[in-house]
Formats: C-alpha cells, sequence, structure tokens
C-alpha cells in the first residue's frame, strides 16, 4: 500500500485565486491541490487534499483519515490562531506534521502572530505562497521514503 499524505486547508482558503490576491496569489485551491496529487503520484504517495470552512468537520477527518496516513501538511487558516480541538485531533493521531501559509503571519496582525501548531509541527513553512505545499510535500516525500 502507498504512503499517504493528507493535505488540509482551514476556512476561506477555497477563495484562494480570488481572495487578497496580493497576499495570498493568484494560484486557486483546485491548482494547488491537483499539482501537489500529482506530485505524489510521481513518487508513489497517495496526497488526499481536504477543505472546510468548518473546525468540527476538520477534527472528524483527521480522526478518520489520520487512522491509515502517514504525514500532514495543514494550513489551519484563521484556526492557527483559535483551534485546540484540531491540535488535540493531529495530536490524538500522532501525525508528521507540516504547518503551512502563505503569508509570513508575523509581518501581519498581532492576533495572527500566535500558532497552536508551531510546537506541534515538525516544521512550519510560511510567506513563500503557495510553494510552501509543494517544498512540505517534496519534505515528506523524502521522509516516507527513507522510512519506508
Ligand atoms: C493563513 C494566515 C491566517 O492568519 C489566515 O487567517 C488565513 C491564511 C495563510 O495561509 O497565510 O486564512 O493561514
Amino acid at each position: 500500500m502507498s504512503k499517504q499524505v493528507l493535505v488540509i486547508h482551514g476556512p476561506n482558503l477555497n477563495l484562494l485565486g480570488t481572495r487578497e490576491t496580493d497576499i495570498y496569489g493568484s494560484k486557486t485551491l483546485d491548482e494547488i491541490n491537483k499539482e501537489l496529487v500529482e506530485l505524489g503520484k510521481k513518487n508513489s504517495i497517495e496526497v488526499i487534499p481536504y477543505f472546510s470552512n468548518h473546525e468540527g468537520e476538520i477534527v472528524d477527518f483527521i480522526q478518520i483519515k489520520g487512522e491509515n496516513a502517514d504525514a500532514l501538511i495543514i494550513n489551519p487558516a484563521a484556526y492557527t490562531h483559535t483551534s485546540v480541538a484540531i491540535r488535540d485531533a493531529i495530536l490524538a493521531r500522532q501525525l508528521l506534521t507540516i504547518e503551512v501559509h502563505l503569508s509570513n503571519i508575523y509581518k501581519r496582525e498581532a492576533f495572527r502572530q500566535t500558532s497552536y501548531y508551531h510546537d506541534i509541527s515538525e516544521g512550519v513553512i510560511m510567506g513563500l505562497g503557495s510553494d510552501g505545499y509543494f517544498l512540505a510535500l517534496q519534505t515528506l516525500i523524502t521522509r516516507l521514503k527513507e522510512h519506508s
């Protein structure tokens, strides 16, 4: 069975490509997901993208899909700064996690400058736009191949 990487996008990230493009860039979520799935395929890794605006749905997804997955890339979006519930779900499933943000949250408003995920993530990538997702996946591919 091939290794699985979950990619979770939190609230409003479905609006990528139209939402504050000066901050978040012009690529749509569909484009990002398709490219991630392709990169995974080339490396015999199953990439499973998921988007939700709802905290409880993200918790459900991690509980269910996290049971068989090997790693997680997550941009919790606004839940970065608020959600203990999503943090706890990741901890419960003990997923190797990389946190990604399109923008550099430390260059922005004070309320964005805390994250409930930094200390439970293997790594954090921010401020590099959508490239961050691909850098994260590339790292996980290397790690997962080392441990296969
Ligand atoms: C974000 C940063 C968050 O503060 C914000 O709420 C988002 C996107 C980012 O990718 O830069 O929705 O996670």
